[in-house]
């Protein structure tokens, strides 16, 4: 935590004695180690900082891994990589930004442009750095963009980490053009996402949930095909046939080693396979041969650098996609989000709201 400078801060009014409130981890606990607690007001930015009030942020797998102890994030962390919110001052030399714009943090403060360089979470806010589940941060500049014009504060939270990473699924990594199909597993914030950005760029999508419930909302959304993957245990076979028998173009796969086989199996020749996630466990054999000879792209990734966000919220701009957006729950209560999240009754993205 920064040292607070007395007297009056930027364009704020606030004095010194005032403070913010924040939530701490402790994953040793699990979830009952979330504790709400008061810290000093982080004060005036310094040079090339900003001071922005986070009003939302949201909630992703990978922060439930934080706060549960997996992720292995120090005792005391506070969480959720996600922030949006309102700049209250602004340091000096800072010119992309002024008192009262709207921003969204960024996954990798560091990671401005051009190729990916960490393979860690050394440097992400929620992780190896303090998140936004407080009040008021003051951080550097670069460690923020812009949100999308008309977007709400809790829209803007949920595209650093899951829209950003549907995004450059498909369009960095996957050169996404219309008339190519798209097959996203399951219905969570990254897949919803996914069939958002596929279906506003011309792309047929293929969803499969565990609900049929949520498969019709998916349809609602743009889906073209739908398979409940509990009731289908040769989805993958599935998917190809529904796909021409040709199989699909990209694959965004959020589920890793119980469903990459079928994944392979869904993918055309030639396809693209979006490795993203871990949702069935973090080891497991890879039919390589199958891999090989359907000649297909197996691309890991995490999330994506500063200009892909920036180009992400251009496109979003273009577009006016919004994001979907089930539960949200205030501060106080962000155990239950994150039982609520535990829980996979939610479909698309579970907001948190930090300051009013
Ligand atoms: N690499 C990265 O940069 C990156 C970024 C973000 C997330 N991720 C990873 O991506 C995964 C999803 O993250 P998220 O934040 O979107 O999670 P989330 O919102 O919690 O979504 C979870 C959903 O995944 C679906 N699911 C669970 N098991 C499945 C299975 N066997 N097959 C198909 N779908 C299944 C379920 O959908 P239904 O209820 O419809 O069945 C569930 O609701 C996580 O492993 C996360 O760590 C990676």
């Amino acid at each position: 935590m920064r040292n607070f400078h007395a007297g009056i801060i930027g364009a704020t009014g606030l004095t010194k004695e005032q403070t913010i409130k924040a939530v701490r981890a402790y994953g040793g606990k699990g979830l009952d180690g979330l504790t709400v607690v008061d810290l000093p007001d982080p004060g005036q930015p310094g040079p090339g900082e900003i001071r922005v009030r986070i009003h939302a942020s949201s909630l992703n797998y990978h922060d439930l891994g934080v706060v549960s102890g997996v992720m292995g994030a120090a005792e005391g962390r506070i969480p959720m990589s996600d922030g949006a919110g309102v700049i209250e001052a602004v340091g000096e030399g800072v010119e992309e930004f002024a008192i009262g714009d709207q921003v969204v943090s960024t996954f990798f403060p560091h990671w401005l442009d051009g190729e990916p360089v960490l393979a860690d979470f050394s440097t992400t806010p929620g992780d190896g750095i303090d998140g936004y589940a407080r009040e008021v941060v003051v951080a550097p500049a670069s460690g923020f963009t812009h949100a999308p014009r008309g977007y709400t504060h809790t829209e803007a939270a949920t595209l650093t980490t899951a829209g950003l990473t549907a995004w450059r699924a498909l369009v960095v990594n996957g050169g996404l053009k219309a008339g190519d199909s798209v097959l996203v597993l399951g219905t969570g914030g990254v897949s919803i996402f996914a069939l958002q950005f596929a279906k506003a760029m011309g792309a047929s999508v293929i969803v499969t949930s565990s609900s049929d419930e949520k498969l019709e909302r998916a349809k609602a959304l743009g889906a073209d095909r739908l398979v409940n993957y509990r009731a289908d245990a040769n989805w993958g076979e599935t998917v190809r046939r529904l796909a021409g028998g040709r199989g699909v173009d990209h694959v965004v796969e959020v589920g890793g080693q119980g469903t990459l086989t079928q994944s392979i199996g869904a993918a055309r020749i030639g396809g693209h396979i979006a490795l993203i996630g871990v949702l069935t466990g973090v080891a497991g054999p890879v039919p390589t041969a199958a891999l090989m000879a359907r000649q297909q792209r197996l691309q890991g990734l995490v999330v994506g650098s500063r200009r892909h966000q920036q180009d992400m919220i251009r496109a979003i701009e273009a577009t006016g996609i919004h994001p979907m957006l089930d539960r949200s729950f205030g501060l106080d209560a962000i155990s239950d989000a994150f039982r609520f999240q535990a829980g996979s009754g939610h479909f698309g993205k579970i907001a948190l709201q930090v300051s009013t």
